[in-house]
């Protein structure tokens, strides 16, 4: 390891240490903080400004010292392992939790370049450069979300990736209603959606190989304690768990159980296709039966929408005609 290296390791470090000491939400001082991390006052001051880069949200008093607006949960892989049942246990062939990261999805798709991403999963607190579908930016400023994905290996290419990104809105839901959290639903073709408003979101990412076998990268985003500030820079509207949760959803619990769903849906779509989930898909539509626009490159249609086929694309009524579309560059705007 080279002394560059080294530094950008030790930084990081420090920095994990200053979040896990502001983490219980309370005043710390500048000085009590620069004493226990060994470096100066000045140093203190300077992570906490990287820390307000990463859109959390810090009060300096003068006097009084540093603390977050409210207490967080951080990441842990050993209290998300712990909470995972031995057949997923046995599933996961590694789980890792990373600070900050561009993408957690472009993160695995790197290590593809050289390894077996199968069954690996990676989470982070925080991504500077979060995708979103259609080339838009997921936002979720640290640690008040979900940001994971999943690398999965099919030794025979799924039919349909559609079907296949749908497949994983219905485990997702699952995964919230098993934590308790009944008012959730889905939006053709993957936001999961509360009270109208968007959740969560998935993105599908595929990487073909010859023999006809492909690996695929599942990215979940989902919001858990959503910051007012935020909200203003997503150009719509949007929901968190905590808002509709009785009580605090915590993360680390939250990463199992949609870990433990991914798998047992992917272990099924394998076996049995689009078939082993489409009824349940088709009970979390949110959306069937209402008017909706539908955003195709060229032109807006608009229509009713009648659910999804065998094959999950969306079905919708335009102009007294059924209509198939499947995903790609659509959007859909119901009114
Ligand atoms: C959407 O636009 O609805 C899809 C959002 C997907 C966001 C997740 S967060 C984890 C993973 N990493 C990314 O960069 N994007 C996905």
């Amino acid at each position: 390891m080279n002394m560059k290296d080294k530094q950008t390791l030790m930084s990081i470090d420090k920095q994990q240490y200053l979040i896990s000491r502001l983490a219980d939400g309370k005043f710390h001082s500048g000085e009590s903080l620069a004493q226990e991390m060994g470096i100066s006052r000045a140093a203190v001051w300077k992570r906490i400004q990287t820390l307000a880069d990463m859109q959390l949200d810090i009060y300096s008093v003068n006097g009084k010292g540093h603390r977050l607006s409210q207490p967080l949960e951080v990441l842990n892989t050993n209290t998300i392992e712990e909470n995972l049942s031995i057949v997923a246990r046995a599933t996961l062939a590694d789980l890792t939790v990373l600070q900050v990261v561009s993408s957690t999805s472009e993160y695995l798709h790197t290590l593809l370049n050289n390894q077996s991403i199968h069954a690996s999963v990676v989470l982070a607190e925080y991504q500077n450069k979060g995708k979103g579908r259609r080339g838009k930016q997921w936002v979720s400023p640290y640690a008040s979300g979900l940001c994971i994905s999943l690398g999965w290996h099919f030794d025979s290419t799924p039919a349909s990736y559609t079907a296949l990104s749908l497949a994983t809105g219905v485990a997702v839901c699952k995964s919230l209603q098993g934590l308790g959290i009944q008012n959730v639903g889905l939006k053709w073709p993957n936001d999961i959606v509360s009270d109208g408003k968007k959740l969560g979101g998935i993105l599908l990412e595929s990487r073909s190989e010859t023999a006809g076998c492909s690996d695929v990268v599942i990215g979940i985003g989902i919001n858990v304690n959503l910051p007012e500030k935020s909200r203003i820079s997503i150009q719509q509207a949007v929901i968190d768990l905590n808002g509709i949760s009785q009580t605090p959803v915590s993360r680390n619990t939250l990463s199992a159980a949609v870990i433990e769903e991914l798998f047992t849906m992917l272990e099924q779509y394998q076996q049995h296709g689009f078939s082993s989930c489409i009824s349940q898909w088709r009970e979390l539509d949110a959306y069937k039966g209402k008017e909706a626009d539908l955003i195709l490159p060229n032109e807006t249609l608009k229509g009713e929408i009648l659910g999804i086929d065998e094959n999950g694309l969306l079905l919708m009524r335009v102009n007294g005609e059924t209509c198939r579309f499947s995903s790609g560059e659509l959007s859909l705007r119901v009114h």
